[in-house]
């Protein structure tokens, strides 16, 4: 069984999605963390981002592997590099490439199989996955995700304006929504969930109870 997750960043989509995985006890695939890797290959080759064929051969190259909640480029763990803010930033050019989606696409089919999984990203329920059986869009307010961000960036001790933040995150919203190809929107399917005013926990509970899972 296959269950999309999509949504903005900041929503708590991949804490959701996580919980949701763990509880059901199905595979939980992080694709924002294979745009991620490509990045960060990318910025390690010093290729330019404005060669989208360079990028694209990077993504066609390397070996992108899961091993728990870490995340393997060929070999090597970089789970803590690619979520620099470095890597965030460059990974628009990776997730604006049509042949980089194209590659990480089809990798993220052969990944989930027909594994029951708990997939998260922007274009899992309308285009990676559009025949999953349970499709979430996981949205927030923009001001509650921007806070949720800073808390983030403070316990890693960097401390930024809550503008700055929210700014940002206009910029990628914006970016994300406009993309030609696996553009950020809820499959028309999708059920949409607000987490503005509601924990993680109680999200969980309540796609479980979609899903006819058994809720405590
Ligand atoms: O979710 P996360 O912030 O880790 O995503 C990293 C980057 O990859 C973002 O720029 C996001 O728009 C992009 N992405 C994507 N398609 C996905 C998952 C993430 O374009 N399925």
């Amino acid at each position: 069984m296959i269950i999309t997750i999509d949504g903005p960043a900041g929503a708590g989509k991949s804490t959701v999605a996580r919980q949701l995985a763990n509880r059901l006890g199905f595979a939980f695939l992080d694709t924002g963390a294979m745009y991620r890797a490509v990045a960060w290959a990318c910025l390690q080759r010093d290729v330019d981002f404005s060669d989208v064929d360079a990028v694209a051969d990077v993504a066609r190259t390397i070996v992108i592997q899961f091993d728990g909640d870490e995340v393997l480029v060929d070999g090597q763990n970089v789970s803590g590099e690619i979520r620099t803010n470095d890597v965030t930033a460059a990974s628009q050019y990776t997730a604006g490439n049509l042949e980089v989606r194209e590659i990480l696409v089809e990798q993220q089919r052969r990944i989930a199989g027909d594994s029951d999984v708990v997939t998260e990203g922007r274009d899992q329920g309308t285009v990676v996955f559009p025949a999953a059986e349970f499709k979430f869009f996981i949205t927030a307010s923009p001001e509650s995700r921007a806070r949720r961000r800073q808390e983030e960036f403070a316990a890693r001790g960097q401390n930024i304006p809550l503008e700055q933040v929210l700014a940002d995150q206009t910029d990628r919203d914006n970016r994300d929504a406009a993309r030609k190809v696996g553009a950020m929107k809820p499959a028309a399917d999708a059920v949409e969930v607000d987490t503005s005013q509601i924990d993680a926990d109680a999200v969980v509970q309540r796609l479980l109870e979609i899903i006819g899972g058994t809720p405590d």
